[in-house]
């Protein structure tokens, strides 16, 4: 009881549960008093069998003190995670309520929440700090000791950051505004002691906000852009971005398109428009006039989306999974980006709401549950068993979660996944809806690439044909959040009917439509081959194959030379390995740390959407093999 309610206590409100510290603190001290908080009544007893054996009061402080580092572990857990707390943190180390707190209390309470791990190694920079404060003997203030946190916490290494800001300050080009160019500040004894001139700042801001990272645009991406800016020759592929590969955009689409965008006596009605556009494409572009009616595309729609749209992509689900579906149900939104902002914004009510996500992630929903004050609960895919899940997983993640006063709202499940380029079966696809089903847990199935499946025998089968059968519940809160919207854009309305609703082969435009999607398709599809096979011989990269969407995530070995070094430079094996692929290469990939990997893992994910991949597997190799050398 005592755990549980001070659980409650400090998960609803973390000011109030550094008041419960100290007085489970003092409780340490006086162990037979009974404590009261609000209306909660606390006794402190001794376990009975130990009470037998050892000196009572012993046991009864031994046991207090556990509770009391459970606390303390749960409130920095809090901070990491949802950026909340930071007042309840002082109060919990500010144990004589004098509203100052002593560095070497404060050393003491970050070596003691860190358990196994080591501050210095977790926070270079900001331990330096600590601990220079600690030797000149000057406490902590509640403002201080907020800055002290945002240094400790930032998601990269201090030693990262000061390097992306020198990638930045090389590269006029992105159009920053540099500390430099900004007042001098003057000197100070400590360098978190510099005064804050802006109201809105590193440590007032949104702290969530603060702590949210996306590694695909992390540092590599820009030291790539300045590598570029500079003349080098780059290839990207770091993110799933076909046009800016090279990908020429579907005829068929754009034409729709602009037939539906341009005034009707210029496209639709023009003397012309049928030497200009196949009769099937100006027939599908006024059949969207009609749709969307006298306003046009520049007008805002049904939040949800234009009706008629929403029942080409019901139809398009019902043939799919033979199970009826609905326009009511369907929500067009600015991409899957936005649909999984507006769910997870319904979803995360409480500091301790959390979401399940798939280790490895893509980095949307870290980024997302960060910015929304949530937790987040990974659950691993097992890469021996071709990133499958299983139920074993789930359930002792799901019992983790809520030994800690967690509340699972949801688990994200992406199939195909990115960044594994995994197909889920439909027996793994159940594993997964039954247990989201027997714990009421909403179940958000990511499928942005159903349509990429390369494997000869591999099937897309989707989340809701199983869940169907499994009887998930239905979320309702969308509607309420979609509205507050007004509409996703009309363009992308259009384009997702286009998209479930493609030529049919008695159409005009059906010949060269099938002749481009299917040069994309088996372009993809044999890069894929490829670029595993290739990566695969190269000794100590083993990559899984990617069965589908445009990813392959190979691990990689690397000297524990390099793994020093990573340490010494505040960053990842795997950071300072795509760093060094980029310099040596001008290959930009994403460090496979950014998506979240097995503890240990080195690895990094490249997308094959570049018509170069095949090429750059040699590139691969050489620099692997040089990488190997130089820390050998
Ligand atoms: C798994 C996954 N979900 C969602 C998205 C975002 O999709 P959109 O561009 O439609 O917002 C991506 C984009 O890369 C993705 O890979």
């Amino acid at each position: 009881m005592f755990q549980s309610a001070c659980r409650r206590l400090l998960l609803q409100t973390p000011g109030r549960s550094a008041t419960f510290l100290r007085v489970a603190s003092s409780a340490v001290h006086r162990p037979n008093v009974p404590r009261t908080i609000g209306s909660t009544r606390f006794f402190s007893e001794a376990p009975k069998e130990e009470a037998k054996e050892v000196d009572p009061m012993a046991a009864v402080a031994a046991a207090q003190a556990e509770k009391l580092l459970a606390v303390k572990k749960q409130l920095w857990e809090i901070y990491l995670s949802t950026g909340r707390g930071a007042n309840a943190l002082f109060e919990a180390i500010d144990l004589d309520e004098n509203g100052a707190v002593d560095p070497e209390d404060l050393k003491s309470f970050m070596i003691e929440v860190m358990g196994d791990e080591d501050p210095k190694e977790i926070m270079p920079y900001a331990w330096n700090r600590l601990e220079q404060r600690a030797a000149a003997g000057v406490q902590y203030d509640l403002r201080h000791f907020k800055k002290w946190l945002v240094a400790a916490t930032k998601m990269s290494a201090d030693m990262k950051n000061s390097r992306v800001m020198a990638y930045l300050m090389q590269n006029p080009e992105v159009g920053e505004r540099f500390f430099n160019q900004l007042p001098h500040q003057g000197l100070h004894a400590f360098d978190d002691e510099e005064p804050a001139n802006y109201t809105w700042n590193e440590e007032t801001m949104s702290q969530s906000l603060r702590r949210m990272q996306y590694a695909v645009r992390g540092e590599v991406a820009m030291l790539a852009d300045k590598l570029a800016a500079e003349g080098r020759e780059i290839l990207y592929t770091n993110i799933g971005n076909p046009h800016q590969v090279g990908q020429s955009p579907i005829t068929y689409y754009r034409q729709v398109l602009a037939l539906c965008d341009l005034p009707a006596e210029c496209g639709v009605d023009h003397p012309k428009a049928h030497e200009m556009f196949p009769a099937d494409v100006i027939a599908r572009a006024n059949e969207y006039r009609d749709i969307i009616g006298p306003s046009g595309t520049g007008a805002y729609t049904h939040s949800q989306g234009i009706l008629g749209l929403r029942k080409h992509v019901a139809k398009f689900i019902e043939a799919r999974d033979g199970y009826p579906s609905y326009p009511g149900d369907i929500f067009l939104t600015n991409g899957a980006s936005a649909g999984i902002a507006m769910v997870l914004q319904g979803l995360m009510a409480n500091n301790n709401d959390a979401v399940m996500i798939p280790i490895p992630q893509y980095p949307i929903y870290s980024a997302l549950i960060a910015k929304l004050g949530g937790r987040q609960i990974g659950y691993n895919m097992d890469e021996s068993l071709n990133w499958a899940v299983t139920r074993e997983e789930l359930d002792s993640k799901l019992a983790k979660a809520k030994k800690e006063g967690l509340e699972v709202k949801a688990l994200a499940m992406i199939n195909p996944g990115n960044p594994s380029g995994n197909l889920m079966t439909h027996c793994d696809i159940q594993t997964v809806a039954e247990f989201c089903a027997e714990h009421g847990i909403v179940l958000l199935a990511d499928e942005v690439y159903q349509a990429n499946v390369y494997g000869d025998s591999a099937q897309f089968v989707s989340a809701k044909k199983v869940a169907l059968d499994a009887r998930l519940r239905d979320l309702q809160l969308l509607y309420k959040l979609a509205s507050s919207e007004l509409c996703s854009g009309v363009v992308g309305q259009i384009m997702t009917s286009l998209m479930v609703k493609p030529p049919l082969p008695e159409d005009e435009s059906y010949e060269l439509f099938r002749k481009e999607t299917t040069t994309i398709f088996e372009g993809m599809k044999e890069r894929s081959r490829k670029l595993v096979e290739g990566l695969n011989k190269i000794e100590g990269i083993s990559c899984v194959p990617a069965e589908a969407a445009m990813y392959a995530f190979p691990s990689i070995q690397v000297p524990p030379k390099a793994v020093e070094r990573a340490k010494e430079m505040g960053t990842t094996p795997d950071n300072l390995y795509a760093l060094s692929l980029l310099q040596e290469t001008g290959i930009c990939v994403v460090p496979a740390s950014g998506f979240g990997q097995a503890k240990g893992r080195v690895g990094f994910r490249t997308t094959f959407l570049h018509p170069d991949t095949v090429k750059a597997v040699d590139l691969f190799a050489k620099h692997h093999e040089k990488f190997v050398k130089e820390y050998s």
